[in-house]
């Protein structure tokens, strides 16, 4: 057993399901805790000084007095990727476009031919190293998109370096197939036919082999439209794969709609999303995954959180990750941004980052709080509370990190 003991503030969400409306920013805190762990499993919590009853062979973590939250989940990246691209910055302060760069076959495209001329066994290396990262910085799950393939092959290639990296890594990895990332070269001027290429060949084959629990779609101008997103949706939700969606990135296309009707899991990215688009997130009950340093890193505006909290929508907030709109993993510097630039409280922005993050993938029945029953994730922080986490900047205040009962980072 482990006794994390001498911490100062727990601070935590509670429940299985997301918090949506004010419930978003209800979170339990207990003054002088302990957490006691059996295996892989949270079996008591203490306030007050008191501590559980443990046998004589618990180990203990003293917790120096510090602040103590659910580690946080990372619920959007596409961090298994190969190259960066450094080269686009240049260009973008010239005034090229995100899609402008896109259109002329870099963006994603550059990433696509990157990825697709890896190894497979050097990808998973490469992406281990990101999660090492994560894992540093707090971060103890993360979801990740394919979408660098686009071809079956490398696809396929992309889903089973992240379903690798779920069974031999120390986090939980969630994988998400984003096949509609952007139309490949070999079906340049054809989109839709590689909208059929996707719900025949590929997604059947995913669904097949299990490699991935979500299918997501970049909505957008250009790449996919609403009708080409819903066919793909539809096929994927027919198969029994969750749903997704890149929504409202960077035009309102009707992603948001698309979204609550077909029942997503979550609405993500969301910079430009109308009222309408607002109201169906919260009939359909999608939670809306937020991505500030996107909006940072594209210099655009921010997403229009307070709209969607006070519309009963539950708000994650994640990092995006990717090398395009926003090479950062740094989901601390997220929670910064939810706090001044969306106006979350700390404590909504805490939920965000943890039990909305874990419903966002599916695993809010097993983490993304601490609770009796929950696997025993958490993070410790250089910290007396979320308030001091939401205004410094810059630094990582992750001390230490349990993952699975296990000290995973001292
Ligand atoms: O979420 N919008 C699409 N996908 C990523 C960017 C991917 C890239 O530029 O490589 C995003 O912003
Ligand atoms: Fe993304």
């Amino acid at each position: 057993m482990l006794l994390i003991r001498n911490i100062g503030l727990l601070q935590t969400p509670t429940g299985h399901t997301s918090r949506r409306g004010s419930r978003q920013g209800e979170n339990r805190k207990y003054r002088n805790a302990a957490v006691l762990i059996d295996g892989e499993t949270i079996v008591a919590i203490t306030e007050d000084g008191a501590i559980p009853d443990f046998p004589a062979d618990t180990e203990t973590l003293d917790a120096g007095g510090r602040l103590a939250t659910p580690g946080w989940v990372d619920a959007h990246t596409h961090l298994v990727f190969g190259g960066w691209r450094q080269h686009e910055i240049p260009l973008k302060l010239k005034g090229a476009s995100y899609l402008e760069i896109l259109q002329s076959g870099g963006g994603i495209l550059d990433t696509v031919r990157k990825t697709r001329s890896i190894r497979e066994n050097d990808l998973f290396e490469r992406a281990r190293g990101f999660l090492d990262e994560q894992l540093r910085l707090g971060v103890t799950t993360t979801e990740i998109k394919s979408g660098y393939g686009l071809d079956l092959e490398n696809e396929l290639k992309q889903l089973r370096v992240i379903n690798r990296l779920n069974r031999e890594y120390a986090m939980d990895v969630v994988a998400t197939y984003l096949g509609a990332h952007a139309v490949p070269p070999e079906f340049a001027g054809r989109a839709d036919e590689y909208v059929d290429f996707v719900c025949k060949i590929v997604l059947p084959q995913v669904a097949r082999g299990n490699l991935a629990q979500f299918c997501d779609v970049f909505c957008e101008t250009g790449v996919f439209s609403a009708e080409q997103s819903r066919r793909i949706l539809e096929t994927a939700r027919s198969l029994g794969l969750g749903l997704k969606i890149h929504a409202d990135e960077i035009d309102a296309l009707g992603g948001s709609e698309l979204a609550g009707e077909l029942g997503a899991v979550t609405a993500e990215h969301l910079i430009a999303t109308t009222d309408a688009g607002i109201d169906a997130l919260s009939k359909g009950n999608v939670t809306a995954c937020l991505l500030p340093q996107t909006s940072l890193y594209l210099n655009k505006p921010f997403a229009r959180a307070r709209d969607m909290i006070g519309k009963d929508v539950a708000v994650a907030v994640a990092t995006d990750f990717n090398p395009g709109s926003c090479p950062s993993l740094n989901l601390q510097f997220c929670v910064n941004l939810a706090y001044l630039k969306y106006r979350m409280t700390p404590e909504e922005a805490l939920t965000a980052v943890t039990l909305n993050a874990a419903c966002a993938i599916g695993l809010g029945e097993k983490l993304g709080s601490v609770e009796v029953g929950k696997q025993a994730d958490l993070t410790i922080w250089d910290a007396d509370g979320m308030e001091l986490l939401c205004y410094r900047m810059g630094s990582n205040l992750a001390r230490t990190v349990v993952k699975k009962g296990k000290v995973v980072v001292k």
